[in-house]
């Protein structure tokens, strides 16, 4: 798809992004599975945005639709671990490989995420973009551009 972009998520996104969250794929492929309550995950949204080892990435169309979402965290031994969703409306066209490309362009950078064996979507999304298997489910790409 063209035009699309990612920008910093701000507070008003935290409803929309709870709602991907809490999407029976969504949770079937976290490390944690039960639904969060609107309030909970506020306060974890308020404190994520103010976490300056923290940032969230909303991915949207040249209409400002959002389209997904990408989690950068980096760590104390300076790795960035990546995380990641498309809005189940508009998953299997492409757009989580084109995130994750767009997110991690242009950083040099040890990434790691971390991904269920059975979530095919993201293993194959980090394949594609050399990312290397160096423990069950631990994805490693060392970045150079
Ligand atoms: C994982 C996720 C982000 C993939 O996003 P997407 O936009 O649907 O993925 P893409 O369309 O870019 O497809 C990526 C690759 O996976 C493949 N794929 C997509 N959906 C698939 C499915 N349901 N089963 C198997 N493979 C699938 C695609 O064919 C593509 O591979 P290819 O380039 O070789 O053809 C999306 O399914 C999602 O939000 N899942 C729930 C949250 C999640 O799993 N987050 C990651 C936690 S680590």
């Amino acid at each position: 798809m063209n035009n699309i972009r990612l920008r910093p998520a701000t507070i008003q996104d935290g409803p929309t992004i709870l709602s991907w969250r809490n999407d029976p794929l969504s949770r079937q492929f976290s490390f944690q599975t039960e639904p969060i309550e609107l309030e909970h995950h506020m306060q974890w949204w308020l404190a994520s945005l103010k976490n300056p080892a923290r940032t969230i990435l909303v991915l949207e169309n040249e209409n400002g639709e959002g389209l997904g979402s990408l989690r950068k965290d980096k760590l104390p031994t300076g790795e960035i671990e990546l995380s990641w969703m498309i809005a189940p409306e508009h998953r299997g066209k492409g757009l989580g490989s084109s995130m994750l490309r767009l997110g991690i362009h242009g950083t040099t950078a040890r990434f790691i995420a971390r991904i269920k064996p059975e979530n095919t979507a993201s293993c194959r999304m980090v394949e594609k973009l050399g990312f290397s298997e160096i423990q069950p489910g631990l994805f490693v790409l060392n970045s150079c551009d």
